[in-house]
C-alpha cells in the first residue's frame, strides 16, 4: 500500500495484523493502534512533541534497572498500575480490596513467628499489629501466608539502601488456627514515591506532588481462596486524597492507635511512643466472582 494519508492510516496498519496467529495479540495491538492514532489526531501531536515523547520514554528506559523499575512507575502514576488492579480483582461485597503491588515486594524475605519483630532494625516508632484472616461468611482461615512490607521512617523500602546486607520491614508469617495472627513492627508513615528520574521530572511538570499516605503492603495466600494484594492505609494522613498512584480505598484505612511509652500489647515495657493496628481481612474463595464495572463489587455468582 502506498500514499497512506491521516484519514488512511489507522486501517492500512491494522489491515497488516491480520495474518497473526495470535488471537489475542492481535486484539490487544488493534486496541493499542486505534488509541494511540486517536490521541495524536485529539492532540494534534507536533513532530516535536512526539519526538519529545520518545526522549521521554527512552530516558525511562535508561534508568530501569535490576533495581530501579521506572516503567512500572510511570504506569503507577498515570493510574494504569490501578486500573489493571481493579479490572482484576472483582470481588463481592464483603471482600477487602485489592491495591496496587508496587515495586518494593522482595521474593524470599524472612519467616517469623506470631509475635516477633518484623523490623528487624528498620528506624521508626514501634507499632504492634494484630489482625485476622477470615472467608466471606467469617470462617477462620488458618495457616495463611501472610507477607508483610513497609517503608521506614525515613521513607525508604530497604532495598533502597543499598548499604544494608539484611532484610528490614519485610517478612512472612502464618495465621494461627483461628485465622488471628500478630506481629511487631513500625508505624507506618507517608513517603515520596521515587522521583529523581523521568517520572519525577513528569509530576513536577503537571504539578504533582510524589507522596504516598502512611501504609503497610499485605500479600496473603491460602489454600482455596485468592491471593490477596493490598495495603492497610493509615486513618488522618494528609495523603489520603491525593495518593501519587491512586491506591486509597476507604475501606482499607484504619486506625492506628497512638499510645504513650509504658507496657505493650506484647506484655513488655515499651520506652517510647508506640502504635498499635489491628486489620480483620476476608478473602474471596476460588472460584467466587462479580461481574459489571471494574470496581463494583456485586457478587453475581458462587461455586465451590
Ligand atoms: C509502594 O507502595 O511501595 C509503591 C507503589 C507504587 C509506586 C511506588 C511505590
Ligand atoms: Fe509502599
Amino acid at each position: 500500500m502506498q500514499n497512506v494519508n491521516e484519514d488512511t492510516i489507522t486501517e492500512i496498519v491494522l489491515s497488516r495484523h491480520a495474518d497473526s496467529g495470535d488471537e489475542r495479540l492481535k486484539q490487544i495491538v488493534t486496541s493499542l493502534v486505534k488509541h494511540l492514532h486517536s490521541f495524536a489526531r485529539d492532540v494534534n501531536l507536533t513532530e516535536e512533541e512526539w519526538f519529545k515523547g520518545i526522549q521521554f520514554l527512552t530516558d525511562v528506559g535508561h534508568i530501569t534497572d535490576d533495581k530501579r523499575q521506572e516503567f512500572i512507575l510511570l504506569s503507577d502514576t498515570l493510574g494504569l498500575s490501578m486500573l489493571v488492579t481493579a479490572l482484576n480483582n472483582r470481588k463481592p461485597k464483603g471482600c477487602t480490596e485489592a491495591t496496587v503491588f508496587g515495586p518494593f515486594f522482595v521474593e524470599g524475605a524472612p519467616e517469623y513467628e506470631n509475635g516477633d519483630d518484623v523490623a528487624n532494625g528498620a528506624k521508626g516508632e514501634p507499632c504492634f499489629v494484630s489482625g485476622k484472616v477470615t472467608g466471606t461468611h467469617g470462617e477462620p482461615v488458618g495457616n495463611a501466608h501472610i507477607e508483610v512490607w513497609q517503608a521506614d521512617s525515613d521513607g525508604f523500602y530497604d532495598v533502597q539502601h543499598a548499604e544494608l546486607a539484611q532484610s528490614q520491614a519485610r517478612g512472612s508469617l502464618r495465621s494461627r488456627a483461628d485465622g488471628t495472627f500478630h506481629f511487631k513492627s513500625i508505624t507506618a508513615e507517608s513517603y515520596p514515591i521515587p522521583h529523581d528520574g523521568p517520572v519525577g521530572r513528569m509530576l513536577k511538570a503537571l504539578g504533582r506532588h510524589p507522596w504516598r499516605p502512611a501504609h503497610l503492603h499485605f500479600m496473603i495466600e491460602a489454600p482455596g481462596y485468592e491471593r490477596l494484594i493490598t495495603h492497610v492505609f493509615r486513618a488522618g494522613d494528609q495523603y489520603l486524597n491525593s495518593d501519587a498512584v491512586f491506591g486509597v480505598r476507604s475501606s482499607l484505612i484504619a486506625d492506628w492507635q497512638q499510645h504513650p511509652a509504658g507496657r505493650a500489647p506484647d506484655g513488655s515495657d515499651c520506652p517510647t511512643t508506640f502504635s498499635t493496628l489491628d486489620f480483620t481481612f476476608v478473602l474471596n474463595p476460588v472460584g467466587v466472582e462479580t461481574s459489571g464495572d471494574a470496581g463494583k463489587t456485586a457478587a453475581v455468582s458462587a461455586s465451590s
